[in-house]
């Protein structure tokens, strides 16, 4: 297996998640989901492999929403998905086919479009999207199928048509799909499945809508690899690319330093596969401490700083102070010491600390332990925050 650090890999390469995945598809059985965890750490991958066998009396289909920008290429991406899963099936009343123009002749991959005649109109997409959910679900049914909708990366379709278009908007697209969970015709023969790195909360925050949308599904958390699969995927990588390496703990090394986020694994290999020195669990330390230091920032961590003004776009400098007054803390940082901190900083608010506290833990900066303290989640970003904001 070579490393291949962003990349698409094949079904058999993406290293352990059975037991998560078979948990997903016990909880289908009675309800929706909504999925997150922080970027990188494997949600797009497991989708896939779900995707790949689904149990049998399931149809899966992975529908990559991220690019959406409006309801209505929501809509039509659904749509363009089911169409293709309905073709064969010669059921004249097929609700779809009233909506959509047929792909242009000679395009490569069929695209449909809202007819012109229902583009403009308003809340069209609207009758698209459920026509195509209930064909899919009256077709599955037929062959006594279930479908289960994975939708990635939808909290950033939402918050790109509340920001560019108006969050009445997004909250509207929530509502529909609200709709369609509870349908009498369409609710029972499907499930879907919410997925992305922006925490919903703050997708509702921005969409303020008092309907809790999403207060019917089950909400689920994807952690990192465990160690043992991380250790396996380091394995295979180092044998894929024919590192080097000292015997004993290597693959250990990189499991631990990277804390299983199965992207930082593949992108240390690749590294180390640049040269043909022995590897030893040092070495891969110096090359991430490395990394950290890096101004070409190889890692991209400068995303968990820049996101901070569009997370918390009424905060001021709060997260800031917060997250610089635990960084520089040798030990977990208690709720008092952090209030402290705040007023320090002109940040006075205690309830509005407390709040954005919470908040930094749901979006994997920090964590908090048993006896209250708040740390940083992931050690090297600690290290990295500690370089990139000077606070050595
Ligand atoms: N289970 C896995 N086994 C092996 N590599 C993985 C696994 N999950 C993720 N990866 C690696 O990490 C990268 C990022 O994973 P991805 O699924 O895109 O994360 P996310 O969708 O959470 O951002 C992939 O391109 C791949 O290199
Ligand atoms: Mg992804």
């Amino acid at each position: 297996m070579r490393a291949n650090p962003g990349g698409v890999l094949d079904i058999a390469d993406i290293i352990g998640r059975d037991e998560f995945i078979a948990r997903m598809w016990d909880v289908f059985n009675w309800n929706s989901v909504s999925l997150e965890a922080d970027r990188r750490v494997g949600k797009t991958s497991v989708l896939r492999k779900m995707c790949a066998a689904p149990p049998a009396g399931w149809e899966a289909a992975y529908l990559d929403v991220g690019k959406a920008h409006s309801p209505t290429e929501f809509a039509e991406i659904v749509a363009a998905e089911v169409f293709k899963r309905l073709t064969g099936w010669n059921r004249p009343t097929v609700r779809l086919a009233e909506y959509l123009s047929p792909p242009m002749a000679g395009s490569v991959e069929p695209i449909f479009r809202l007819t012109g005649r229902d583009r403009p109109r308003d809340g069209s997409w609207k009758h698209l999207l459920t026509a195509a959910i209930e064909d899919l679900v009256e077709q599955q049914t037929e062959v006594g199928r279930r479908v289960v909708l994975l939708f990635d990366e939808l909290p950033w379709m939402l918050q790109a048509v509340a920001i560019r278009d108006n969050p009445l908007a997004a909250a509207e697209i929530l509502h529909v799909l609200r709709a369609l969970r509870q349908s009498w015709t369409a609710g029972r023969g499907f499930r879907m499945l919410i997925c992305g790195s922006i925490g919903m909360h703050h997708v509702l925050r921005l969409v303020d809508t008092y309907a809790a949308p999403l207060n019917d599904v089950t909400k689920v958390m994807l952690p990192p690899l465990s160690r043992v699969d991380a250790i396996e995927l380091a394995r295979r990588l180092i044998a894929g690319e024919g590192l080097n390496v000292e015997p004993g703990s290597v693959a250990q090394t990189i499991a631990d330093e990277t804390e299983g986020y199965p992207y930082f694994i593949h992108l240390i290999v690749s590294r180390l596969a640049v040269d043909s020195l022995l590897v030893t669990p040092e070495r891969v330390r110096e090359l991430i401490q490395r990394v950290l230091i890096d101004p070409n920032d190889p890692w991209e961590l400068k995303y968990y700083r820049n996101r901070i003004a569009w997370l918390y776009p009424r905060d001021g400098s709060l997260p800031l102070v917060l997250l610089d007054a635990i960084a520089v803390a040798e030990r977990p940082v208690k709720l008092a010491e952090l209030q402290e901190s705040a007023e320090h900083a002109g940040e006075g608010d205690a309830k509005k600390v407390r709040e954005v506290l919470r908040l930094l833990v749901l979006d994997y900066y920090l964590s908090r332990d048993a006896e209250g303290g708040f740390a940083f989640r992931l050690p090297f970003l600690r290290q990295w925050w500690i370089h990139d904001r000077e606070l050595a």
